[in-house]
C-alpha cells in the first residue's frame, strides 16, 4: 500500500548540534531477513531498519513460511529451513529493489511445490526498473525466469541449480548478492567477479548465518548445498541515513555532531573520506566488529572556512552511489564545486536521480550541467528556498531537505513521506539537531 503524499516544510538553519543513534542499516537488514527467512532455526534481529523498504523482504518471507513477529525495530523469524512455501499472493517488494533483486535469488532454486511459480511485484517506480541484470545469471544457472518487458512482475520457476562463474556488467551488491543465495543452494561453485568491490554485506551475513565464502580482491566464490542457520543480531545504525546529517553538519561551521553503534563497514564508508577531503574534521571511535560488520562512533565537524570541492569518478562513484544525491545537493555551498561522473546508474534508481537532482538544483536558483553519466555543480553559489519535487524518491526528499537548511529562506518537500521508505525518523531527527 502507498502511503499518501505529504509536504514538509525545512525553514533554514543556523547550526546543527547533537548526538544521534540511527535505526538499523537498510541494507544489512534485508539481508538478515531473507536469510532469517530461508535458514534453519530463529533469527532474533534487534535494532532492525525501521523504513518500509525491509517491511517487504520481512513480509515477503512471511508470505513464503518464515514465522515473522515484530516488535518495532525488534525482529524473531522462524525460519522454513531452506524450503519456501508457495504463497497465496503475488509476492510484494514494494519500492524495494534489494527485496525483488536478492529474493529471486533465493526462490531462483526453490522447486515450487506443487509445480508452478513465484511472482514478485513491485510499485510503478519498481516495476521500471532493470531485472534483465538478475534474470541473465540466474537462468544460466538453471532457473527460468519470466520478465514483463524486462521489467516486473517477475515469475520465477525455480529449479535444480549450476554454479557459475559470472562477472556482473554493472557492478551491483544487489545482483552479486543475489548469485550467493543462489549459488548457497546450487550444485558446485558459483563465482562472482566485480570490477568495483561493492558493498559487502551479503558475503559477510552469508559467513554470520553459518556458510563458508572465499573472498579475493576481485572476487567472491561460495560452494553449494550448504545450509544456514539463524543467527542474533543487533543491525548497526544506516551509514546512508546518517549521510544527510552528516553532510547537514558540515554544512555549519560550529556544528558538532554525534552518532553512536553506526555502521562503517569499510564497502559503506567512502562518504567519510569525501567528508574529510572537503576538509570537513570526522572522528571514530570505539569501533567494534559484529558479525563481520564494523560498528563505532563517529563525530564531525564543519571545517571554520567551508568545504571546498572534488570531482567523484570511477570506483568512487559507485562505491558512494546512494550518497551522491545528497552530496550534489550541497555541491553549490562548497567553494569549488562537486563534479560527479560515471554514476549512470542513478538514472535506474528509485527514480532518476541526476534529473531529479538536476532540476531541483536549478528550482532552488543553483546552476548545475547534467550529462548522461553525472553532474557538474559550481561551488560558491547561494540558493533559496523552493517547492521541490522527490519524486517519490526518499533519497531526493532528504537531499533536498539538507540543501535546504543553507538556502535563504523557507523549501517546501513535496512527496516528503518518501522518506519512510528507508528512514520513516528522518524529519523529527532532523529538527532534534538543528539550531535556528
Ligand atoms: C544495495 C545496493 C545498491 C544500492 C541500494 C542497496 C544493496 O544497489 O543503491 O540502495 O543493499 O545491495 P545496486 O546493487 O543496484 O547498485
Amino acid at each position: 500500500m502507498q502511503a499518501a503524499a505529504t509536504e514538509h516544510l525545512i525553514t533554514p538553519a543556523r547550526n546543527i548540534e547533537g548526538s544521534l543513534r540511527l535505526p538499523g542499516d537498510k541494507s544489512i537488514s534485508h539481508r538478515y531477513a531473507l536469510l532469517g527467512g530461508f535458514a534453519a532455526g530463529t533469527t532474533r534481529l534487534t535494532n532492525f531498519s525501521t523504513g518500509a523498504d525491509c517491511a517487504s523482504s520481512l513480509g515477503c518471507v512471511a508470505a513464503l513460511g518464515a514465522g515473522v513477529t515484530r516488535d518495532g525495530a525488534t525482529i524473531e523469524i522462524a525460519g522454513t529451513g531452506g524450503h519456501f512455501q508457495p504463497p497465496a499472493a503475488p509476492l510484494d517488494c514494494g519500492n524495494s529493489g534489494s527485496t525483488m533483486r536478492m529474493l529471486s535469488g533465493l526462490l531462483a532454486a526453490q522447486v515450487a511445490d506443487p509445480p508452478g511459480s513465484f511472482t514478485l511485484i513491485g510499485d510503478s517506480s519498481l516495476s521500471r526498473r532493470p531485472m534483465e541484470r538478475i534474470r541473465k545469471p540466474l537462468t544460466a544457472m538453471g532457473a527460468r525466469i519470466e520478465l514483463t518487458d524486462s521489467h516486473a512482475p517477475i515469475a520465477i520457476h525455480g529449479a535444480p541449480l549450476t554454479g557459475i562463474d559470472y562477472t556482473t556488467p554493472v557492478p551491483s551488491a544487489q545482483v552479486k548478492t543475489a548469485l550467493l543465495f543462489a549459488g548457497v543452494q546450487a550444485e558446485g561453485r558459483t563465482l562472482v567477479r566485480e570490477a568495483v568491490r561493492t558493498r559487502d554485506h551479503g558475503e559477510l551475513a552469508l559467513r554470520a548465518f553459518g556458510a563458508t565464502i572465499v573472498r579475493s580482491l576481485e572476487s567472491v566464490s561460495i560452494a553449494g548445498g550448504q545450509s544456514l542457520t539463524g543467527i542474533e543480531a543487533e543491525v548497526p545504525g544506516d551509514i546512508s541515513s546518517a549521510a544527510f546529517f552528516l553532510c547537514a553538519a558540515a554544512l555549519f561551521p560550529g556544528s558538532n555532531l554525534i552518532f553512536d553503534a553506526l555502521g562503517l563497514n569499510p564497502t559503506r564508508a567512502t562518504l567519510l573520506d569525501v567528508l574529510t577531503a572537503l576538509g570537513a574534521h570526522i572522528g571514530v571511535l570505539n569501533l567494534e566488529e559484529k558479525h563481520g560488520e564494523l560498528v563505532g562512533t563517529v563525530q564531525v565537524n564543519a571545517p571554520p572556512h567551508g568545504l571546498t570541492g572534488t570531482s567523484i569518478a570511477g570506483v568512487l562513484s559507485a562505491q558512494l552511489i546512494d550518497e551522491l544525491p545528497v552530496l550534489a545537493a550541497i555541491g553549490p555551498y562548497t567553494q569549488s564545486g562537486i563534479r560527479i561522473r560515471d554514476a549512470k546508474e542513478l538514472r535506474v534508481k528509485e527514480s532518476d536521480r541526476i534529473a531529479l537532482v538536476a532540476a531541483n538544483l536549478r528550482a532552488m536558483g543553483a546552476e548545475v550541467v547534467e550529462f548522461e553519466d553525472g553532474l557538474d555543480v559550481p561551488g560558491g553559489q547561494s540558493l533559496h528556498g523552493a517547492i521541490i519535487d522527490s519524486g517519490g524518491d526518499h533519497r531526493i526528499a532528504m537531499a533536498f531537505s539538507v540543501a535546504a537548511l543553507r538556502a535563504q529562506g523557507d523549501t517546501l518537500i513535496r512527496g516528503s513521506e518518501s522518506a519512510a521508505i528507508s528512514f520513516p525518523e528522518f524529519f523529527d531527527l532532523l529538527e532534534g539537531v538543528v539550531q535556528r
